[in-house]
């Protein structure tokens, strides 16, 4: 099933809302695999609102998600069976603004707990593996350091190197950084872009750093109050995007 014709990800007439307030309307695309898209858009748009329920954090209200041709959740259909849904949520990893990493445990810690918890890798293993993932985002010398020891860019790396633990096929990356000082954006930064040209993952990238979006994405997607307004090449939507929105939020955001 996993071949070039069955999308990574794909969201089928997604509706989603809390309440009365409808966040995602009728919400229709896919991902291909190892394709890389970024998804811009006004706050509030239903950005983190996609990747949470990718996560499966959330449930669509109606409409389907699925990963690999395998239904991950179903917002009207039959209820899907537990198994079968972790299996699909299996091939997704998480990277999040709030790097969320355990506070008592060491960087390597943070990255072995997953392997070991949820696939019962031995520890020795899952020590080996952590320590070539921190290797790979330049902090093998830090891996008996706790979070309150490293530099918000080192722990979103650490954060990387911890989602990376799971080998996911999809990697969702929320605004990975906005929590972080300017000075230490590019060395994230960095980490993404060799992950992007030395691995085949399929990515979903949520940021407002315009130029980021640009050079790391296939293609972009830009909504705004729950709708795709616009997607394209990263060079038609920056350069001449078709929609008079679409130009008028870039404009905002390159003020
Ligand atoms: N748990 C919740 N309960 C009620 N409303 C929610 C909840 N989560 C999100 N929302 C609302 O859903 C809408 C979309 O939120 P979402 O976080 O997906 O936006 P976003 O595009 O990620 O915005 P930002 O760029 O600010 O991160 C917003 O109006 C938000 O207030
Ligand atoms: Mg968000």
């Amino acid at each position: 099933m996993n071949n070039q014709t069955t999308p990574a990800a794909e969201f089928v007439d997604v509706t989603k809302s809390y309440g009365t307030l409808e966040v995602l309307q009728n919400l229709s695309f896919s991902i291909a695999p190892a394709e890389r898209v970024s998804l811009i858009g006004p706050s509030g748009s239903g950005k983190t609102t996609i990747l949470r329920m990718l996560m499966t954090l959330e449930q669509p209200t109606s409409g389907d998600i699925r990963v690999f041709g395998k239904p991950l959740s179903s917002g009207t259909g039959p209820r899907l069976r537990e198994q079968d849904v972790r299996a699909a949520r299996a091939h997704i990893g998480m990277v999040f603004q709030q790097f969320n990493l355990f506070p008592h445990m060491s960087a390597i810690g943070n990255v072995m707990e997953a392997p070991m918890q949820v696939l019962g890798m031995a520890k020795e293993e899952a020590r080996a593996m952590a320590q070539a993932l921190l290797d790979r985002v330049g902090l093998g010398a830090k891996a008996d350091s706790y979070p309150s020891q490293l530099s918000g860019g080192q722990q979103q790396r650490v954060a990387i190197a911890r989602a990376l633990a799971m080998k996911p096929q999809i990697m969702l990356l929320d605004e990975i950084t906005s929590a972080l000082d300017p000075e230490l954006i590019g060395e994230v930064l960095d980490v993404v872009h060799s992950l992007a040209s030395e691995t085949r993952m399929a990515m979903l990238v949520v940021t407002h750093e315009m130029g980021f979006a640009r050079d790391i994405a296939d293609r972009v997607i830009f909504m705004e109050k729950g709708r795709i307004v616009e997607e394209g090449r990263p060079d038609q939507v920056f350069e001449d995007p078709a929609s008079e929105r679409t130009r008028s939020f870039l404009r905002s955001v390159r003020r």
